[in-house]
């Protein structure tokens, strides 16, 4: 009888689960392995949704979320709640994704078990420890123990390189980020969205999302700022924010364009409606990682709401513009994307090449871990 390699993937928050899902699916598909998910529960409602709609659900979850949680909080939870899983799995690998808390403490459990750590969205660097914070710490730390490091792009692999990573020890994946998106995108014509109600069929609008810990308080209150002009001076534009659960996010947003009748503030959306939402806006204002990226994918013009970002090929082959969070910047970056048919034009053309991946990085993973184990 084949002995299956148990495989544990960890996930905490909403992207992790979007990123993770295509990865969980793959491994399942083959016999080989037994796959495990261990949900942290970093994020409650929002991770709870990401997984339904790819229908997984965790083997266990943690369920460590608290209210306006500290780093500290998550960081000791999740190190002892997953170091004490492994203990009982006893994996032969430990998958994990992306640069948050989560990542990085269940990644140093494994490292002190001596289970062989994979990190799903590997090399990613801003080069500045403080943006975003705490996520690059996250990552640079977490690719110091990772055996196998999956980069999405060359980029990604370059910047280990250059830190001193073995190339053997790193897969040129693409983002899986793409995998999800491509697989949901084909579903995706029409919203029923609840949340989506107040907004009108075939109205111009703007989608933004927001919730970097380094723009809490005045940078959002500027970025909403931003927005309650640009819906001032154009009177058939709406827009459209899925509010990240975070309270610290929510009272800023709601306090400044709560009560707009053409703001519709909502709850985070299912995948598949936000899909939908990046897919028909006019274009995206966003401080997400992941939107950067799938926003690329689908050719919409996303304003980056951060100083620096980690994803460089957003910008340089995809549809991403760096805005920071300086009302100007945002708001002149804004108004020509509204006016300008010709700006848009220009984006659709930077992106011709798909720099995140073709939607195969999930098997490039799965391949990788089996060529390993069964030389
Ligand atoms: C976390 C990650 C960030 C990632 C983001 C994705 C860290 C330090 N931060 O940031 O890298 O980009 O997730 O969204 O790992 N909350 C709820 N319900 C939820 C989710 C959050 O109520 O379903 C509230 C809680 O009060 C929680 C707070 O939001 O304490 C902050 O959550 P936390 O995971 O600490 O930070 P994020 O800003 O979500
Ligand atoms: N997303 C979603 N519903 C929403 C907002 C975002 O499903 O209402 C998805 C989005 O498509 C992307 C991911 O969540 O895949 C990004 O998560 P987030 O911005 O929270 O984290 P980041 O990518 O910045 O780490």
């Amino acid at each position: 009888m084949m002995l299956k390699k148990t495989i544990v993937c960890v996930v905490g928050t909403r992207p992790e689960a979007i990123k993770m899902a295509p990865v969980i699916i793959a491994l399942r598909e083959q016999e080989y392995f037994k796959t495990k998910v261990l949900a942290t529960g970093q994020h409650a409602a929002m991770l709870d949704q990401a997984l339904a709609y790819f229908d997984i659900k965790a083997d266990l979850n943690l369920s460590i979320m608290r209210d306006r949680q500290t780093l500290d909080h998550i960081t000791a939870a999740v190190l002892t709640g997953a170091g004490n899983y492994f203990d009982e799995e006893k994996p032969d690998a430990v998958l994990v994704h992306g640069d948050t808390t989560t990542t990085f403490s269940a990644a140093l459990a494994a490292f002190y078990r001596k289970i062989p750590v994979g990190h799903v969205e590997a090399g990613l660097r801003s080069f500045d420890m403080g943006l975003p914070f705490p996520e690059e710490m996250n990552r640079v730390l977490t690719d110091k123990i990772t055996k196998w490091a999956f980069a999405p792009t060359e980029q990604a692999k370059m910047n280990l390189l250059n830190e001193g990573t073995v190339e053997k020890n790193i897969t040129v994946t693409g983002n899986t980020v793409i995998d999800a998106l491509f697989h949901t995108v084909k579903s995706v014509k029409e919203t029923g969205a609840e949340e989506l109600a107040r907004l009108p069929k075939n109205a111009p609008f703007i989608l933004s999302t927001m919730h970097r810990r380094e723009s809490w308080g005045k940078p959002l209150g500027e970025i909403c700022a931003v927005i309650s002009r640009l819906l001032e001076e154009h009177k058939d534009l709406w827009v459209l924010v899925p509010m990240h659960k975070n309270p610290a996010v929510r009272e800023v947003i709601s306090g400044i364009l709560g009560g707009h009748e053409r703001a519709v503030l909502c709850n985070p959306l299912d995948y598949p409606d936000f899909v939908w939402a990046m897919n028909t806006s006019r274009f995206i204002m966003s401080d997400s990682g992941g939107v950067q990226e799938e926003a690329s994918a689908l050719k919409k013009p996303v304003l980056i709401l951060r100083d620096v970002t980690e994803r460089p090929e957003a910008v340089d082959k995809g549809s991403g513009i760096l805005v920071g969070v300086s009302y100007d910047k945002i708001y002149n970056a804004a108004s020509d994307l509204l006016v300008n048919d010709a700006s848009l034009d220009r984006i659709l053309k930077k992106c011709e090449s798909q720099p995140f991946g073709d939607g195969k990085a999930s098997q490039k993973i799965t391949n990788t871990l089996r060529a390993y184990f069964e030389a």
